[in-house]
């Protein structure tokens, strides 16, 4: 369990960590997502007793990071930027940490094997591709066989092979009872892993809510119609008792009906259809409607909004003919 009360950090004018409040519960991937420069990596190294809070407080299993003995047995990490002397082999690197927290010189073959880097385990880690790099850093994460761990932006970088073997060992780690925490700037990566969202923006929490929760919410679906007796079409889809509202662009936004059933009552009145099709909001969209005031950093071009992704588009001839 992670618990944060009012947690703040400041640097010089910014303040990159704003009176946050929040837990993190075990059995459960929590999801940490917040555009560039939100505020997670702030808040994790916080966690970790890496940064000291400029007010507030953040604690694991009911203690501050430092007032535990032995910290790698209470929290596992894997931050962003890896902290690893790369003149050092894989192994010592990881002996070395097992020695700081007593942690037995079997452990680390043991993580060594779970994250499958037995045949590479002599090399200097100086010279691992990102991807067994990462896998060290987990390695090391899951050293102390800790009931916490933090995994800052853990996918970036990695191929597709690698990136299902973290969102693989992250679901277990929950499934096991564990507390996980992981960041994330991309909604569709959270979408895949995370059981809770916590969602981030200039240092504020912006959203804290169950995942399912969260998609409920935000993927309404509805169908989109343009007709030349946009009127009279509204009058007669209400009066089905579907919600109907008319959209900037001369179209109709209709609730609660589907695709066919709009069709047919357009044409049981022989009303014509210039345009019927469904439209699905992404759940990205719904991030970046959530994000849009705080994003730190906006292109220097105009943005022109992705069409929906599961966008059905039916082109009618005129109804009736
Ligand atoms: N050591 C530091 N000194 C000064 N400012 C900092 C420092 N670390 C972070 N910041 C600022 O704090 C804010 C939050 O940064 P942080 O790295 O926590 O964001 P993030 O959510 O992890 O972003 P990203 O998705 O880019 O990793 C940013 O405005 C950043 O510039
Ligand atoms: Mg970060």
């Amino acid at each position: 369990m992670i618990t944060a009360r009012g947690l703040t950090k400041r640097y010089g004018d910014t303040t990159a960590v704003d009176t946050i409040d929040f837990t993190v519960a075990p059995g459960t991937v929590t999801g940490f997502l917040g555009p560039n420069g939100a505020g997670k990596s702030t808040t994790m190294r916080m966690v970790l007793g890496l940064d000291r809070p400029s007010a507030g407080s953040v604690t694991v299993n009911g203690r501050s990071y430092r007032d535990h003995p032995a910290p790698l047995r209470e929290v596992g990490a894997l931050l962003e930027a890896k902290a690893i002397h790369g003149g050092r082999s894989a192994y010592h690197h990881l002996l070395w940490l097992a020695k700081s927290n007593g942690i037995p010189r079997r452990r680390v073959d043991e993580v060594i094997g779970l994250v499958g880097l037995d045949e590479v385990a002599g090399q200097r880690a100086g010279t691992f591709s990102l991807g067994m790099g990462q896998r060290l850093g987990i390695a090391a994460a899951l050293l102390g066989d800790p009931d916490v761990l933090l995994f800052d932006e853990p996918v970036n970088g990695l191929d597709p092979e690698g990136i299902r073997w973290i969102r693989t060992l992250i679901r277990n780690l929950a499934a096991d009872g564990r507390t996980v925490f992981v960041s994330s700037h991309l909604m569709s990566e959270m979408a895949l892993t995370a059981d809770h969202l916590l969602v981030v923006g200039r240092g504020r929490i912006l959203a804290d809510t169950s995942m399912a929760g969260f998609i409920a919410e935000n993927s309404t679906e509805h169908v989109y119609v343009r007709s030349p007796h946009g009127a009279r079409l509204t009058e007669e889809l209400r009066a089905a008792g579907w919600r109907v509202e008319a959209t900037d662009d001369g179209g109709l936004a209709v609730y609660g009906a589907d695709l066919e059933q709009v069709g047919a009552m357009a044409g049981s009145h022989g009303l014509h259809l210039y345009e019927l099709r469904k439209i699905q909001a992404s759940l990205e969209e719904a991030f970046m409607r959530l994000t849009a005031e705080s994003v730190e950093f906006h292109a220097g071009v105009p943005t022109v909004p992705e069409p929906a992704a599961a966008e059905a588009t039916t082109h009618l001839t005129p109804a009736g003919v």
